[in-house]
């Protein structure tokens, strides 16, 4: 019943925005654009074999339900919403980090093809085993997906986010780069993907490259999504980024993909976070 009463407030979602809507493009792994269809260019990459094309198993249990929670698509809600080390944590506007200079204590570098250097290679140690399998499965599949940007920390974030007001001012940056402290990438659970092909990296036209469309169809199995859907801004407070996956575990994101539910905050009951307050 829920999973179908989410699915008709998505629908009547969609007509309200309107389809006919533009989609900004929304760069955010590598400098900031002043064109909508010029993202960054990708660094030529290393190639490293993935050591398992099984899907990861489920997050590991821990972490302390949040009453204030409602059940997700019939699951219980498993894990902390709050926590930064927990795997269903949300971060938008109006949910900061806390703390804001929140970093992962557990981050690596996955062994996996990556564009990305330095602190932009790693994820947190969940992430980066369930990117590792994801990345081999695609690869056995014959899609090259490749890692452009990981982990960012709160000083990072405040460069690039200053870079995007820079050059686009604050109200068309704040619908593509997050302010430090309300960024995903701080958590070590996201990362921007590319396609090996190199083709509209950080552009919407990503959404066509065999890179998206097969993360698009088998990412749930390694526990991610697209955070960043299309037409979901006025929900997630960002445009379209069909590069931009979330780990929040097999379960939940097959749930979200079977109940047809496209944001994290809808998953969780929580309030649209559309704009800072
Ligand atoms: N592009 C996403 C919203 C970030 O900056 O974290
Ligand atoms: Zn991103």
């Amino acid at each position: 019943m829920n999973v179908h009463l989410t699915g008709r407030r998505q629908f009547s979602f969609l007509l309200a925005t309107g389809l006919g809507l533009g989609v900004l493009s929304a760069c955010t792994g590598g400098p900031p654009s002043s064109s909508a269809s010029a993202g960054p260019p990708v660094p030529s990459r290393t190639v490293v074999p993935s050591p398992s094309t099984e899907p990861t198993p489920e997050v590991p249990p821990a972490a302390t339900p949040t009453p204030s929670a409602a059940p997700a698509a019939g699951l219980p809600v498993q894990h902390s919403i709050a926590d930064p080390e927990s795997p269903w944590l949300v971060v938008n506007k109006s949910r900061p980090l806390a703390p804001a200079d929140f970093r992962p204590a557990d981050l690596r570098a996955p062994l996996i093809s990556t564009a990305a250097t330095g602190e932009a290679a790693l994820l947190n140690s969940t992430t980066a085993q369930a990117a590792e399998a994801m990345f081999a499965a695609a690869a056995a599949d014959g899609v090259g997906l490749v890692l452009a940007s990981g982990f960012r920390s709160f000083e990072t974030q405040r460069a690039t986010y200053e870079g995007f007001v820079s050059s686009r001012g604050q109200a068309d940056a704040d619908t593509a780069s997050a302010r430090p402290g309300y960024s995903e990438h701080q958590t070590g659970w996201s990362f921007d993907l590319a396609d090996d092909g190199g083709a509209c990296s950080f552009q919407p036209c990503f959404a066509d490259q065999p890179a998206a469309i097969w993360v698009a169809g088998n990412a749930a199995r390694y526990g991610f999504i697209v955070r960043y859907p299309l037409m979901f801004h006025a929900i997630t407070g960002y445009f379209y980024e069909p590069w931009h996956v979330r780990f929040v575990g097999s379960e939940a994101a097959t749930a979200m993909r079977d109940g047809g539910i496209a944001t994290l905050e809808e998953f969780l009951g929580l309030d649209a976070a559309p704009g800072y307050p």
